[in-house]
Parts: C-alpha cells; sequence; structure tokens
C-alpha cells in the first residue's frame, strides 16, 4: 500500500531527545523550544515565534489576541480545517464563512470584502496546499476597517508570496507541525506574532496567562494570574524532535516540490478531464500538497475506489464548514458558496511524502489506469 503520508526522520532527531533528557528540563521554553522559536523567526523573517502544542493552539491564542467576544465576527473560508473556525467559535465569536476563489481555492478578497461588518474584528486567512492566500487585497481590507489579518499557515512553513515568507504576511500566523504537514514534531505548532505590541501578551496568554516568562528573564521578582489563557506550549521532547526537523527543511520542501512538479507534468495532458492545481500568482509553495479535481463527487468515489484497489490511499477534504451542524451554530454563510460546494466534493489528494521515491510513478500510472479509461469511455458516449 502507498500511504497518502508517511512521517519522515531527517536526521538528529534521536539524539536531540537524548541530549535534551540529559539536560534535565523536560517542559517548555527550555533551549530546544528556544531555538526552534528562533529557527522559525529565522526562516519567515518574523520579530517573533512562539512553539506552541499545534496550530490549534495558536489559532486560538491567535483569537484571544484579537479580542474576540460573543458578538464579534471574524471572516474565514468555509473551505478549511475545523481548527481554523474552532478558535473564534471557542470565544463565543461568529464565524462568517465565505467562498474561496476557483482558481486558487483560497480566501476570494471581493467575497471577503463584501462581508464586513460593523461587528467584524479580523479575517482568518488559510493559505490552502501551502500557497499564500492573495495577501495584499486582504490586508488593504484589514487595513480600511481596522480588522487583524491572521494566517492560517498549517501548511505554508516555507511557502513565498512576492518573496515574502508566509508566516509574515500578516498581524499574526499560525504553523502546524502534524505529522501530516511537511515539517512534523508529531503534534506540533507555532504562532508567529509579526506586531510587537502583541508579543508580550502573546506570551501571558501561552503561560496559563501568567507573567512567567517575565519571570524567567529576571524582569520581575514574582510571576502571577494577569490575563486570561491556557497551557499552549509544547515540552523539550517535542521541540527536540522538532529542531532536527526545522534544520532540515529545505531538503524537505525541494523533494516535494520535485514530486508535486511531477504530478502536474504527468496529468497536464489530462487537463480538461481533471483540474490541476492553479499556483496563484507571485507565490511559490513547499510542495505540501498535490490535488486533483474530478467531475463530480461519483467520479472521484469511483477513483478513490479504482486507487485503493490499486495500492494507493489518496483521501478527501474538506467538509464545508458553513453547512457542518457545528458551523451552522457558530457562524454563518455569506454570499454564495458555490465553489466551496463544488470543490469539496470533487477534490483528492495524491500522496507526498519525503520517502516516496519512485512510488510517485506507481501513484500516476494508477491514476492514469482510471483516468484513460473514463477518458475513453466518455469520448465513447459522445460520438
Ligand atoms: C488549514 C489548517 N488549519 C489548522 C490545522 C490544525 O493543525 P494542528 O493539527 O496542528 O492543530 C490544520 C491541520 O490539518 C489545517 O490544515
Amino acid at each position: 500500500m502507498i500511504p497518502f503520508n508517511r512521517p519522515s526522520f531527517l536526521s538528529d532527531e534521536l539524539d536531540y531527545i537524548r541530549d535534551a533528557i540529559a539536560r534535565g528540563q523536560l517542559s517548555g521554553d527550555g533551549y530546544y523550544t528556544k531555538r526552534c522559536n528562533a529557527l522559525i523567526t529565522e526562516r519567515t523573517g518574523s520579530p517573533a515565534a512562539l512553539l506552541t502544542h499545534s496550530c490549534t493552539a495558536a489559532l486560538e491564542m491567535a483569537a484571544i489576541l484579537a479580542g474576540i467576544g460573543p458578538g464579534d465576527e471574524v471572516i474565514m473560508p468555509s473551505f478549511t480545517f475545523v481548527s481554523t473556525a474552532n478558535a473564534v467559535a471557542l470565544r463565543g465569536g461568529t464565524c462568517v464563512f465565505v467562498d474561496i476563489a476557483a482558481d486558487t481555492l483560497n480566501l476570494c478578497p471581493d467575497a471577503v470584502a463584501a462581508a464586513v461588518t460593523p461587528r467584524t474584528k479580523a479575517i482568518f486567512a488559510v493559505h490552502y496546499a501551502g500557497y499564500p492566500a492573495d495577501m495584499d487585497r486582504l490586508a488593504a481590507i484589514a487595513r480600511e476597517h481596522g480588522l487583524l489579518l491572521v494566517e492560517d499557515a498549517a501548511q505554508a512553513l516555507g511557502s513565498t508570496y512576492k518573496g515574502r515568507q508566509a508566516g509574515n504576511l500578516g498581524d499574526l500566523a499560525a504553523f502546524s507541525f502534524h505529522e501530516t504537514k511537511n515539517i512534523v514534531s508529531g503534534e506540533g505548532g507555532a504562532l508567529t506574532i509579526n506586531r510587537a505590541d502583541l508579543v508580550e501578551r502573546a506570551e501571558i496568554i501561552r503561560e496559563k496567562g501568567t507573567d512567567r516568562s517575565r519571570f524567567l528573564r529576571g524582569q520581575v521578582d514574582k510571576y502571577t494570574w494577569v490575563d486570561v489563557g491556557s497551557s499552549y506550549l509544547p515540552g523539550e521532547l517535542i521541540a527536540a524532535f522538532l529542531l532536527a526537523q526545522l534544520e532540515n527543511a529545505d531538503r524537505v520542501f525541494d523533494t516535494r516540490r520535485a514530486i508535486v512538479a511531477r504530478y502536474q507534468s504527468a496529468f497536464a495532458p489530462l487537463e480538461g478531464r481533471v483540474g490541476l492545481p492553479v499556483q496563484p500568482a507571485d507565490t511559490v509553495g513547499n510542495g505540501h500538497m498535490f490535488y486533483l479535481l474530478m467531475r463530480d463527487l461519483e467520479d472521484r468515489t469511483a477513483f478513490i475506489a479504482h486507487m485503493k484497489a490499486q495500492g494507493v490511499v489518496t483521501p478527501f477534504h474538506y467538509v464545508p464548514l458553513h453547512s457542518a451542524p457545528a458551523g451552522r451554530l457558530h457562524g454563518r454563510a455569506v454570499g454564495p458558496m458555490a465553489v466551496t460546494d463544488d470543490i469539496s466534493a470533487r477534490l483528492v489528494r495524491l500522496p507526498i511524502y519525503l520517502e516516496l521515491g519512485n512510488g510517485v510513478d506507481q501513484v500516476i500510472e494508477a491514476a492514469m489506469g482510471y483516468l484513460g479509461r473514463s477518458e475513453r469511455r466518455v469520448r465513447t458516449a459522445f460520438i
């Protein structure tokens, strides 16, 4: 079986974990956490990065920093993972779901502009498949209405937009190091903070609402409860594993980009029969994902069954949030959702991981077995 994803071990993960144990600190914010924070700021160019135990945690921190409360609205795509929305719902805010652009599958700026109301507090922009959203236009909308612009960069570490790194394109950005991502620590994440006035509060929120970080730096002589917060920081063993991954990130990005390019060129002649990813203008992806857009739900179901029979796992996502039970409870759709509803029924993802190697040819061959056959069937029917 060719799995959809397989976490890779890149080099010194075990050595670093042994060293972390030898150093004697297993709780967070020790030597390895600080080194990871430093590597993330170095890569993204963001002034501050804080490791979290997930992207979900980083998004929750962003919602607290945005001051979301009951009645406040946050505009986001419906075509995203539940964590983007949960962060807002947990604060009692309202998720305002809008449609995505049909080509890039990222937030449609026109739909965002049309959804702004006096209650809007923030925009949560997802960089789908690792390709950054149209951040200049979203930033202009955010500036015009005084909104916080948050990047859900769960999939986007290492991607760029107009030469700038994902994670440094909004006020705040949330990354994921879940094992399905490019750079992994099992569960893991980070928040980058691009506004100097939010850094100290972010540290406090992450440390259970206490000023413990200031205490550890010797800036106060005791620490106490100063704000709301939770336990959002990972332990040192996770950070030790992650550091080895971050140090080898470029190898991962290069290999995955090569796999994406191979898929793209193999399926290009079938464009029309299947839809292919469209790289947004002025962006460079990180090779996070490759997907095909089938004709309809029936076509996708048959394709997935065919691939499974050929030993290849090809999952789909997302179930649109605006029509999910919790989505209806905690949010509302604004504007048409035609693209979201259409894409979520047709999109299927192909395997990508570091050691896929010649497996990529096997995946392509298996897919061609289906697409070529159904292509002939369609032509015959047409004649
Ligand atoms: C767009 C998006 N946001 C948030 C998350 C949540 O990430 P984590 O599992 O690190 O909490 C994911 C994970 O798949 C995601 O794809």
